[in-house]
């Protein structure tokens, strides 16, 4: 049987969820959002979502993503007890996702715990985007799907004609992204090796000789948070003497002086999507998740 399909996009991804409505020509349900006097949260859902297939939308995002966990099982659990059919989380950035192992004794694997409590919501079905390792997934009884924004990315760049460009991978966790963006493109790809330091979170990327120069060059990155691992590759290609540099990524979090410090670094654009929304997601994920969503 073919569900009516309804989008129900949570309080952090309000404009993504109406773009993916758009591109599945279908309806929206509204929430009511509410935060009581001592901090604990409200949602009520404002149409009847019977016999649907609900489709929420949420990322969970800073500064709070626990406040955005908590809402978005607080929504599929209701949604359910509604009488929905079938509901797909779509979170398009997935906090804690780089907390996918125990990398030192006594942690907690909270990437893997959030998808626990999601699923035990009662969500059908995950849909992601980049997501930092699908090692996370592993032990999911519901089917997760991670897309990727790596061709629409790749469609915006080929809009600054860039001259015979380097694709840059910032360490070997962004090779695959970093590959295929260049392939789609046709140019290029140099991988980084990039050490954190488990205990203080430093970042030391090993610099080597690149072909940059007067050549164009792209920095791809699954996150941006704090910008270090991003200073360090936009570093290496401009003393190599790259002409323009951009720092692409898929969820711009940008935290604290980040966006200065990278631009500062010698970048001419941050170019990212609206996994994370802000004045740099220059990119919509939308269309990708309906399609997916139409399989
Ligand atoms: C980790 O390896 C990720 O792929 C990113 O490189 C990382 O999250 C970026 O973080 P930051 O901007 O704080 O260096």
């Amino acid at each position: 049987m073919l569900l009516e399909k309804v989008v129900v996009p949570g309080s952090s991804s309000q404009l993504l969820g109406l773009r993916i409505s758009r591109c599945l020509n279908c309806g929206v349900i509204p929430i009511e959002f509410k935060t009581f006097p001592d901090g604990e949260k409200y949602i009520r859902i404002k149409e009847e979502p019977k016999n649907r297939h609900a489709i929420v939308v949420q990322s969970t995002i800073p500064p709070n993503p626990d406040q955005g966990i908590v809402e978005l099982c607080f929504i599929i659990e209701t949604l359910k007890e509604l009488g929905v059919m079938k509901v797909s989380a779509v979170i398009p950035y997935f906090a804690y996702a780089r907390q996918d192992k125990r990398f030192l004794p006594g942690e907690a694997v909270s990437g893997k715990i959030v998808c626990n409590i999601i699923q035990n919501a009662g969500a059908d079905e995950i849909l992601t985007v980049d997501i930092h390792n699908k090692r996370l997934f592993e032990n999911l009884r519901i089917p997760v799907r991670d897309l990727s924004a790596v061709p629409l990315l790749g469609e915006y760049l080929n809009k600054y004609k860039l001259t015979k460009p380097v694709i840059i991978s910032p360490d070997e966790g962004a090779t695959n992204r970093a590959r295929s963006l260049a392939e789609f493109l046709g140019a290029e790809y140099v991988v980084l090796s990039k050490f954190r330091d488990k205990h203080t979170g430093e970042i030391e990327t090993k610099s080597r000789e690149i072909d940059v120069i007067n050549r164009d060059v792209v920095v791809v990155d699954d996150i941006i948070s704090t910008g270090g691992t991003m200073v360090k590759a936009i570093e290496i290609a401009k003393n190599q003497g790259a002409a323009k540099i951009y720092a692409v990524c898929t969820h711009a979090i940008l935290v604290g002086d980040s966006r200065f410090r990278i631009l500062n670094a010698g970048v001419t654009e941050i170019i990212a999507t609206d996994t994370v929304p802000s004045d740099v997601s220059l990119v919509s994920v939308a269309p990708i998740i309906a399609e997916a969503l139409k399989e």
